[in-house]
């Protein structure tokens, strides 16, 4: 049996799976063997994610986290029984393991990396180059007129959304820029999560208000404010993640976060570029250009580089508001 102590261990790390926003929907109930996995409804997004979507990737990545974070102490879950709609609920079975997940080590030290990418050194781009670049569900992309292209594209698409009163206040509901906000630390995305100064932090504060942000969208300044090319352009590749149609949305949540962490492993770090694959016109665009067949679907593109120095802190929920004492 898992000890208590080694549990706690497993908590902290099962925590850091990736979700929109950083809403953090998964919900767990641990007794004994049992563990079911259930989500927070008040966290989703609505107005970015109408079809709950990836709210239900991050409900998979959450169960993939688990299950790597499991592995590093002899243990792994079996799905028993798994229902999504019209709510999660998925009952897993604890069950021992011989081996430690391979991605296990990288759960710590995996993270969004918002700011500027270093140039990437000759070593860094074959080793880039040999884990990926074959993969059939992962197209990656180096050469500097297409990332260019997707850039551009990025930029048309985030200002799309950003000009749409409802996703912006929402997006609002989770930035923290407020420290004595009781979330600050806690979930959505703070300064130093967005790897803002604090100049920068005390610009976006104002700029992403909807009714600010639709001021400067009027007289022509919002395009440049919200510009994230450079950022794009500072890539040594971009990565696009593709699945089949069919797969749902809890192998998703698997596949996307077990590719974060397997460039993580190589000493690379990503930043999705959701915007751009949740607009159906780029979507359909990317898909024709990289020859993905009509039984496939463009999950996600990232900018990937070489992982910097220092990186973000971890911002998550007390453990406490995650993993609840409950008959089961
Ligand atoms: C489905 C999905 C879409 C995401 N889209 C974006 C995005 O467009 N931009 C971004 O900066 N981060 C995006 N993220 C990353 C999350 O914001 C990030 O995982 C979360 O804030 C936790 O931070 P961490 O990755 O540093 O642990 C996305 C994550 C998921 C699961």
């Amino acid at each position: 049996m898992l000890k208590p102590v080694d549990l706690e261990k497993v908590k902290d790390l099962a925590s850091r799976y990736v979700s929109a926003h950083n809403t953090q929907p998964a919900k767990w109930f641990i007794k004994g063997k049992e563990f079911l996995l259930t989500d927070d409804e008040s966290r989703k997004l609505p107005f970015a994610d109408p079809n709950s979507h990836d709210h239900l990737v991050s409900i998979g990545a959450a169960l993939e986290t688990m299950k790597i974070a499991l592995s590093g102490f002899g243990f792994g879950l079996k799905v028993l029984s798994q229902s999504l709609r019209p709510c999660v609920e998925i009952r897993c079975e604890l069950v021992e393991v011989s081996e430690t997940d391979p991605l296990f080590p990288f759960l710590e030290n995996r993270r969004s990396v918002r700011n500027k990418f270093r140039k990437a050194n000759f070593s860094e781009k074959s080793a880039l180059k040999s884990q990926f670049l074959n993969k059939a569900n992962i197209k990656l992309v180096e050469d500097k007129k297409t990332i260019t292209e997707v850039a551009n594209d990025f930029n048309r698409a985030n200002y799309h959304f950003l000009g749409q009163k409802d996703y912006l206040a929402e997006l609002n509901e989770w930035l923290r820029f407020d420290r004595s906000d009781s979330s600050f630390t806690e979930d959505g995305l703070n300064p130093e999560a967005m790897y803002l100064s604090q100049v920068e932090a005390f610009g976006a504060k104002y700029v992403l208000k909807p009714s600010i942000f639709s001021i400067l969208k009027k007289m022509g300044l919002a395009k440049t404010m919200i510009d994230e090319k450079s950022k794009v352009l500072s890539a040594t590749a971009i990565a696009f993640l593709v699945v089949k149609e069919e797969t749902d949305e809890i192998s998703r949540g698997s596949f996307f976060m077990r590719t974060w962490l397997e460039f993580t492993q190589i000493g690379f770090s990503l930043n999705p570029l959701s915007c751009l694959t949740d607009f159906t016109f780029y979507n359909e665009k990317w898909s024709k250009r990289l020859h993905l067949n009509s039984d496939e679907y463009l999950l996600n593109a990232f900018r990937v580089g070489p992982t910097p120095e220092k990186l973000a802190s971890n911002f998550r929920l007390p453990k406490e508001k995650v993993f609840l004492e409950k008959e089961i």
